[in-house]
């Protein structure tokens, strides 16, 4: 059975993950929250009194079906069409982007947000950094619907009037307000392993200021999911120096790795 602590962290998580920033709480409830944070303080387990169990029923309910992970994501879907912490911003395009994939993928990759091309076919890694992607993918051994692929930002960052097709990366607050729906996400799949594409995605899944040259290389954590950082693929656009590129198929050795996937002779020597 589930703590009271367990309980109270999970509705409030639920509440911030819905937008809402304030919540009135009772002296009784104000003297408990302080209890906790002094103790997380000390690093000592406060005992709180458990409920008092409420007699069985002469004849148990039918319990509550757990929610499936297709559920899950799909209120989460329903909720960042409407979340409201990225559209009071005013900074942020209209247009929703979640995510696609397979919900009971092992292997999650996040990017940072949506651009001119997702944004128009409403889905993640379309235009041509996509299209690398799926090519990365496929010399992993990859279908793209065999994983799940995401954004940090869930709306295309504005530039105001008519953009064209230009995008800009998502700002500290935009990856601020965005990034709850993506912690869910984690947590309703619960991949064995995440990989982010690019420094933005970093900063908001670990929190970090640091870049990706800094963090490459080492296994990070995001509630308790292995991370591994990487070049974002439109930076291989960019520079298509055979570094970038063995350094992102290096990285993606490792993931294979972690996963427990077959690597054959040639996929160990495709930049040697
Ligand atoms: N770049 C991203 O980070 N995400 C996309 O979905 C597309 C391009």
């Amino acid at each position: 059975m589930p703590t009271l602590k367990q309980l109270a962290v999970e509705s409030l998580t639920h509440l911030v993950e819905g937008g809402q920033e304030r919540l009135a709480v009772d002296d009784d409830a104000r003297g408990i929250l302080r209890e906790w944070m002094l103790a997380a303080r000390r690093g000592t387990q406060v005992v709180v009194p458990a409920p008092v169990p409420a007699p069985e029923p002469a004849v148990a309910p039918a319990a509550a079906p757990e929610m499936s992970v297709e559920q899950k994501l799909e209120l989460l879907r329903t909720k960042a069409a409407d979340w409201k912490a990225a559209r009071r911003l005013g900074t942020l395009r209209e247009t929703m982007v979640f995510a696609v994939g397979n919900p009971h993928a092992r292997l999650m990759l996040v990017g940072e947000a949506p651009g001119y091309e997702e944004e128009r076919q409403r889905e993640p890694f379309v235009g041509p950094a996509g299209q690398l992607l799926t090519k990365i993918l496929g010399a992993m051994g990859l279908k793209r619907e065999e994983v799940y692929i995401s954004n940090v930002c869930k709306f295309r960052p504005s530039m105001g009037g008519n953009q064209g097709t230009a995008n800009r990366p998502p700002s500290p607050e935009e990856l601020a307000a965005c990034s709850p729906l993506i912690m869910a996400e984690i947590r309703a799949i619960q991949p064995a392993c995440i990989v982010c594409l690019g420094g933005s995605s970093a900063k908001g899944l670990l929190g970090t200021q640091q870049g990706v040259n800094a963090l490459r290389g080492q296994w990070l954590e995001c509630q308790g999911v292995p991370v591994r950082v990487t070049y974002h693929p439109s930076y291989l656009l960019r520079n298509e120096t055979l570094s970038a590129r063995r350094a992102l198929w290096e990285d993606m050795l490792c993931v294979m790795q972690k996963l427990g996937m077959p690597i054959s002779e040639k996929q160990q020597n495709y930049f040697r």
